[in-house]
């Protein structure tokens, strides 16, 4: 096995992911398969009320909101719009006090998703935090908060924060079925099957010298595709951001079955696409434009499950095939983002970057966030940006 230098922030948290999951998950899972998840406003009152979920946050947190859709529309079968913080405000915001509000950070100090989570609330919704830092601003704004137990988060750019966000986010899945009285003859397997997350991810970082060959494939590349759909989709945009962030190399996120209405006329010799896909998601597709790809001398790397549900007809069409061990598509994300982060990472440090210098963005500063809570006390909509300042 191939020795890295370690002395990276960003990858230490990478590997630091097992243990940030099973601390999270400690904090949730009773022995007897019960959720410790019953505090306002998930208690089963305020859950009885509930008809719709507005998910919002900022980032990599946002691509974490995304996921909640997938999990909360098949779970607990309430309706659920995602929607970026800074969105918040735009249109007019259709919650009332029939939708649980979630606002996702790690840091809990965003201003845009404070200013979201305000204005939610002010229109009657139960509000809920979901963050690293106990005492943020974000939870001290809502009327109840969830913890992710990630450790110390010392990079911006979110990795254990973010895995163990979507790892609770698929908990509360389970707590809003529980409150409606679905997932009763699941809820064994649902459990375990979130219980099996940090050994899954420890395993998917096993794969680590395949990603560094990727990167290295990739390394003399200015652009890539990362294309996937279903539940998977959000993560197309995660690695597209740390391609960004960390190995400042453009990258666009897509959907699967969107590639063909025009952005394939993009594709040749210099687009690498990294597909993400499962036979059992959108498989005939992919391998449609496998084939297309391929045709048009584009490098193609497949993230996808090994074992007996491998897609052999589809690997045999990439360059490098990523593995990921077999678990229940509403999961899938939180391993298979293990890869695209390895990925950012090993391709910065191929290129000299320091990957921890994700190019100067801090987040919001608390004054700006005080002053867009104020617009929002006020009955104002909040138009801040997310970054608004720049270390010089
Ligand atoms: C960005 C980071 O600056 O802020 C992301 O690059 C992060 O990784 C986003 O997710 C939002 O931050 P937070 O603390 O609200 O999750």
């Amino acid at each position: 096995m191939t020795k890295f230098p370690d002395r990276s922030l960003f990858y230490k948290e990478i590997k630091e992911q097992p243990k940030a999951l099973a601390n999270t998950l400690a904090q949730y899972l009773a022995p007897n398969y019960q959720l410790k998840m019953t505090k306002p406003p998930l208690d089963d009152l305020t859950l009885k009320k509930i008809r719709t979920a507005y998910i919002t946050a900022c980032g990599t947190s946002y691509h974490a909101a995304m996921t909640a859709r997938y999990i909360i529309e098949e779970l607990a079968r309430i309706p659920t719009v995602v929607e970026p913080a800074s969105e918040c405000g735009r249109h007019h915001l259709l919650v009332d006090d029939a939708t649980l509000a979630v606002a996702i950070s790690q840091s809990g100090r965003s201003k845009d998703t404070l200013a979201a989570l305000k204005l939610a609330g002010s229109r009657g919704a139960a509000t809920l935090a979901l963050v690293n830092e106990s005492s943020s601003p974000l939870t001290m704004a809502a009327s109840g908060s969830l913890m992710t137990l990630a450790g110390k988060v010392q990079t911006l750019s979110s990795t254990k924060a973010f895995t163990s966000q979507t790892m609770v986010l698929s908990l509360m899945g389970l707590r809003l079925a529980q409150s409606r009285g679905l997932m009763r003859e699941n809820w064994r397997d649902e459990v375990d099957n979130i219980g099996r997350l940090p050994e899954l991810v420890r395993h998917t970082l096993s794969f680590e010298d395949r990603v560094t060959a990727v990167a290295e494939r990739l390394s003399g590349y200015d652009h890539a595709f990362i294309l996937a759909s279903g539940p998977l989709l959000p993560m197309a945009f995660e690695g597209a951001l740390k391609l960004k962030e960390v190995a400042k190399i453009h990258a666009e996120g897509y959907i699967t079955g969107e590639f063909g209405h025009g952005p394939l006329a993009l594709v040749g010799p210099g687009t690498p696409i990294i597909l993400i896909s499962f036979a059992d998601d959108d498989g005939c597709r992919s391998l449609d434009l496998a084939a297309e790809f391929r045709a048009r001398g584009a490098p193609l790397f497949l993230i996808s499950e090994d074992g007996p549900n491998r897609d052999r007809t589809l690997a045999d069409q990439a360059e490098f095939f990523l593995p990921l061990p077999q678990v229940t598509p509403r999961l899938r994300p939180v391993v298979a983002v293990i890869h695209l982060q390895l990925l950012a990472y090993h391709l910065g440090r191929l290129k000299g970057l320091d990957v921890d210098n994700t190019g100067g963005l801090i987040h919001s500063t608390m004054a700006a966030a005080t002053a867009n809570s104020a617009a929002v006390d006020s009955g104002l909509p909040a138009f801040y940006s997310t970054f608004d300042r720049f270390i010089d």
